[in-house]
């Protein structure tokens, strides 16, 4: 296949769902746009990719995505500017990570053309599905899988890639109350924590839904050694802000390297706040809260975006964080991030990936 100029076979809908869509008034996750990308890996090669009206696939019941979880996801935005363009936040990046988590999940690379022209055209096709309202976007899901019909565990010879797009708001609708966990463990060294792979949220599900039974929103993770460093969240990596340095876990094979991660730490940087990427033990931030030192804890991820953590729960006590008006690092950071997708300040990393309608 030849993807340096990628004609896209395309079938449009008969009639638009475009209408059914309140834009004041946007749940995460549940509305879908008219239109998707499919393009399917067979014979050693990946094949032109095609435009199809979003809908239901059919997949043999053999599927082995569906047995072993070999499938791997991103997720990105889409706003739009004063002049109605589309700005694609750091597409770039999430190519990366989808071919660092294929590479773990032994699925065939991608190449860069397929998903950047690919993404282009669908955004085009269903542009009016961006949505102009302010808190919200087009969140994109490029996921691949598996499809060979076979229940030998090896990997698949036949993939798929898709990408379906949904207009979003908020992800968490409140300030977070986060539960460190003492027990359970996300990923491990020489695991596939770092990777974007179904599988690991599946395996989440289960602590994750012990602590909502008690009241918490979501899960902090720990190391899988000695249950003492924290790692990151269930849909976010996590950061605090201690007597006025931003502290996060270090990226490693056990943590995913979150987009919105280093983009609120280049932030940070630009403004002169002092960064530390490094192990952050719990005890450090439970002796913070008691000294009156810890004065933010967040999520950042790009379906969570900026996320406040208003409470942290360890080993029978509530910590309770301070009021979320005086977190002026991360209300801060996130204003201006939020002002550079949507192109009202100079973009000046050139994160954004401008798609002129
Ligand atoms: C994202 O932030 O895009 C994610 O993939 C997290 C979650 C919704 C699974």
């Amino acid at each position: 296949m030849s993807v340096e100029t990628l004609t896209i076979p395309t079938q449009t809908v008969a009639q638009s769902r475009i209408a059914e869509l309140d834009f004041h008034n946007i749940e995460f996750g549940k509305i879908f746009s008219d239109h998707m990308l499919v393009a399917d890996y067979r014979e050693g090669a990946w094949q032109t990719p095609q435009i199809l009206p979003y809908g239901n696939m059919s997949l043999s019941p053999a599927n082995s995505a569906l047995h072993y979880g070999q499938s791997v996801f991103e997720g990105m935005k889409a706003y739009r500017n004063a002049e109605s363009d589309i700005l694609l936040f750091r597409p770039l990046d999430n190519f990366k990570r989808l071919n660092i988590s294929a590479e773990r999940m032994c699925i065939p690379e991608l190449p860069e053309e397929l998903f950047m022209q690919g993404l282009e055209q669908l955004l085009r096709l269903d542009a009016a599905w961006v949505p102009p309202t302010a808190g919200c976007a087009l969140y994109l899901r490029p996921f691949i899988f598996a499809t060979d019909e076979f229940i030998g565990v090896r990997p698949s010879s036949n993939y798929r890639f898709v990408v379906f797009t949904c207009p979003v708001g908020a992800y968490y609708g409140q300030p977070l109350r986060v539960a460190i966990e003492p027990n359970y463990v996300r990923s491990a060294e020489g695991g596939a924590g770092y990777a974007k792979a179904a599988g690991n949220y599946g395996a989440a599900l289960y602590p994750a839904r012990q602590m909502q039974e008690k009241g918490y929103h979501q899960l902090i993770w720990t190391d899988a050694r000695e249950h003492k460093y924290i790692e990151e969240s269930g849909t976010m990596n996590v950061m605090f802000v201690i007597d006025g340095v931003l502290v996060t876990p270090a990226v490693s094979t056990t943590i995913l390297s979150g987009i919105t991660r280093k983009s609120v730490l280049q932030l940070a940087r630009d403004k002169g706040i002092p960064v530390e990427e490094r192990k952050v033990a719990v005890d450090e931030i439970v002796a913070a809260h008691k000294a009156g030192k810890l004065q933010e804890a967040f999520g950042t991820g790009t379906a969570a975006t900026i996320a406040q953590i208003a409470t942290i729960h360890y080993k029978g006590e509530d910590l309770e964080l301070p009021a979320l008006e005086g977190r002026t690092v991360s209300n801060g950071i996130a204003a201006e991030l939020d002002q550079i997708k949507t192109g009202q300040i100079p973009d000046r990393h050139n994160w954004n990936y401008k798609i002129s309608l």
